[in-house]
């Protein structure tokens, strides 16, 4: 159960919910670090147990099918969510919290849809919810923001934040591929999720910025708060608006950006759009998985943060390092930001829904 001062038991036991791409990184990354950190695997939830055997992931921890029964378990300690989705994951992140068990999830998802939800619970229960690889990965921006700028009134954060469609946008430029190779490829790579119309359409990119904007502004946004270009995320790309592009010494990019609209979170803008770039500019020489987000402050000014924003390695870095937060004892990613409310509609999602009455 938490110990919201440190970690008091000899050894700290998390279930795995998840045994895929970033599961299973997060399975073997902790297995080789087990003696050294004191922290075990008391099992791991996947749907398919051959799949999991065949990927070694049995000789880790015993396989379950059943994710709810696993959390649950009293001999878990901390539960990590890396199923992706609403359901199950949704019910048993709430019942773990519920029972004061602590969670570290990189599901954006889960925080962009149930957001205000989940945090309100945590803050009762004093438990702690850590998601720092819901956005960029391993990259720390859910901790720079919380904590390290803290001081500072954001203005506004812009980047690159879906390492699938940069990806994609990077072959077919450099390589000359078609959209449908980059998209199978940037698959065998483990950028993409499960269902990847999640990250060409900008869904993907429209949640982690959900999660920014919350620890940037103190609310929740509604995932329908952000808007997109008429064709959604890069499905209106090709190859001839991307050539066309280079002619002008440009580059596209998919951009999602948060714009501070003051007092009144209702008036803050999020969009997903996809945008031309200088080509030699740092959103322009961001290549492949790579993220790159800019964090301007009224203080700080610009602060940019990149890396590898996608893939098991960065994933698992960003999921560990939450576990490790959860050891000492430092309770959830927010830190000592005030509690967050759900933000209002904008004018625009209001003034639509007069026009359709
Ligand atoms: P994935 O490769 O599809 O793995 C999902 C795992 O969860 C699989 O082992 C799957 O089992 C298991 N699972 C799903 N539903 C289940 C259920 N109802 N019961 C039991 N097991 C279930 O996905 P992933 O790429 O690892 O992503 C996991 C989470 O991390 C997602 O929330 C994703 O958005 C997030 N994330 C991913 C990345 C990345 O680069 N991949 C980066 C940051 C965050 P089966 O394989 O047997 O179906
Ligand atoms: N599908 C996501 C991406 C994984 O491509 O960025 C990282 O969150």
């Amino acid at each position: 159960m938490a110990e919201q001062a440190g970690w008091q038991g000899e050894r700290l036991t998390i279930g795995l919910l998840g045994g895929g791409t970033v599961g299973a990184a997060v399975a073997r990354g902790l297995a080789s670090r087990a003696e050294e950190w004191g922290i075990g695997i008391a099992g791991i939830a996947v749907r398919d147990l051959a799949k999991a055997q065949a990927a070694g992931l049995d000789r880790i921890a015993p396989l379950t099918t059943d994710p709810a029964a696993l959390a649950a378990s009293d001999d878990v300690d901390v539960v990590v969510e890396l199923m992706g989705g609403l359901d199950p994951a949704m019910p048993i992140v709430e019942a773990a919290l519920k029972a004061g068990r602590p969670v570290v999830t990189a599901n954006k998802l889960l925080l962009a849809t149930f957001g205000a939800r989940l945090e309100s619970l945590a803050r009762s229960t004093d438990t702690a919810l850590r998601f720092e690889s819901a956005v960029a990965a391993g990259v720390p921006v859910i901790g720079v923001l919380a904590n390290d700028l803290s001081a500072n009134e954001i203005t506004s954060i812009r980047g690159i934040i879906n390492g699938t469609t940069n990806y994609i946008l990077t072959k077919m430029e450099s390589e000359g591929w078609s959209y449908d190779h980059a998209l199978a490829e940037a698959q065998k790579i483990g950028y993409a999720e499960a269902n990847p119309k999640s990250d060409v359409e900008g869904e993907d990119a429209a949640a982690k910025l959900v999660v920014l904007a919350r620890l940037a502004s103190g609310a929740w946004p509604a995932l329908s708060h952000v808007q997109f270009d008429e064709a959604p995320g890069i499905t209106g790309v090709t190859a001839a608006a991307i050539a066309d592009a280079g002619t002008r010494g440009a580059r596209l990019r998919m951009i999602a950006e948060w714009q501070n609209g003051g007092d009144d979170a209702s008036k803050d803008s999020l969009s997903v759009r996809v945008t031309e770039v200088p080509a030699d500019s740092r959103l322009g020489t961001t290549v492949g998985g790579g993220n790159l987000i800019v964090i301007s402050g009224d203080l700080i000014g610009d602060l940019t943060l990149a890396g590898a924003g996608a893939g098991p390695g960065s994933t698992a870095s960003g999921v560990l390092n939450d576990l490790l937060a959860i050891a000492r004892g430092e309770g959830s990613s927010w830190g000592d930001l005030p509690p967050a409310i759900a933000a209002p509609a904008p004018a625009w999602i209001k003034a639509a829904k007069r026009g359709a009455k």
